[in-house]
């Protein structure tokens, strides 16, 4: 496994290399990124990982300081994994000047995540494409529990006709059930404790609709009191249709509930797919 750091470095690497999939990631890994590793891994001859904490998709109150940042453990697993190249830059060498060009995101930009995080897929997106231009990978794979990021970079990829076929992962959990996550260990003892109700909500959501529920407002306000009730701020509980994060017509076949609440100073996000008969 190559380790790199700079753009010109990993253009040496990558020149011989035509047949690559990509997989960003912020590190700090989790089992949640090396699933990721292993759906690219048989796709391709070189399995190219990137580390980088993109500030340009933090908000101004936001832990772009404090996100972890653990390249040596990451490595260890990124060789435990199988994987070919690591690039790891640091900001200089992905800004080197003021990024002033950026991907606006469609609608999706402003509703649900980009509501509660302004900016924050233009960041996403405008990182990506050039990622996906400094590795010129032919797949690269983003995970569902990111939902909205996932679609976002899928419909960037379909308008812009990139080369480039978008993976689809789906989330890795906690045994308790608890989506893996960066941002888990800011949980403190207690509040990891409470942190699987946020899924446990969702899965009553699914049951109560593949069940036949179809108030959806009902379940969305039963979810939002329940987290309350223990402690939670939550920012939304919402039933999607999964083409596009509109509120879904009475005879959607293909939902999402997705939501994003507080506990403590920790933001977690999480959903869950259902697919009606
Ligand atoms: P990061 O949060 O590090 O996540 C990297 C990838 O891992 C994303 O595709 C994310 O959806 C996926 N992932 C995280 N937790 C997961 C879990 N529990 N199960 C399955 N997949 C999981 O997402 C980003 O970084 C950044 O926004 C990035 C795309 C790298 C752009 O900066």
């Amino acid at each position: 496994m190559d380790i790199v750091h700079s753009v010109s470095q990993l253009r040496r690497r990558l020149r011989k290399e035509p047949n690559n999939v990509f997989v960003p990631t912020m590190g700090n890994l989790h089992e949640g990124h090396i699933q990721l590793m292993r759906i690219a891994k048989p796709r391709a001859a070189c399995t190219v990982v990137s580390i980088f904490v993109n500030r340009l998709q933090f908000g101004p109150r936001e832990d772009f300081d404090r996100y972890p940042r653990t390249l040596e453990r990451d490595s260890e697993l990124l060789r435990g994994a199988g994987v070919d190249v690591v690039f790891a830059p640091d900001e200089a060498e992905i800004y080197p000047e003021a990024q002033t060009f950026a991907v606006e995101p469609s609608g999706l930009q402003h509703i649900l995540e980009g509501a509660h995080r302004p900016g924050h897929f233009r960041g996403v997106a405008t990182v990506v494409l050039k990622l996906f231009n400094l590795v010129m990978p032919h797949s690269a794979i983003f995970g569902k529990k990111d939902y909205q990021q996932y679609l976002v970079l899928r419909d960037m990829v379909r308008q812009f006709a990139l080369p480039i076929e978008i993976i689809p992962a789906e989330t890795v959990r906690a045994p308790d059930g608890l989506a893996l996550s960066s941002r888990n260990a800011y949980l403190s003892a207690k509040e990891r404790r409470e942190a699987p109700r946020l899924y446990r909500l969702l899965r009553q959501a699914y049951t109560g609709i593949m069940g036949g529920a179809r108030d959806f407002q009902r379940i969305e306000l039963h979810c939002m009191s329940q987290l309350a009730d223990h402690g939670w701020h939550p920012d939304y509980v919402t039933v999607r249709r999964q083409a596009d994060l509109q509120r879904p017509d009475a005879d959607e076949r293909e939902l999402v509930v997705l939501a994003a609440a507080r506990l403590g100073r920790t933001r977690l996000i999480d959903n869950v797919e259902m697919f009606l008969r």
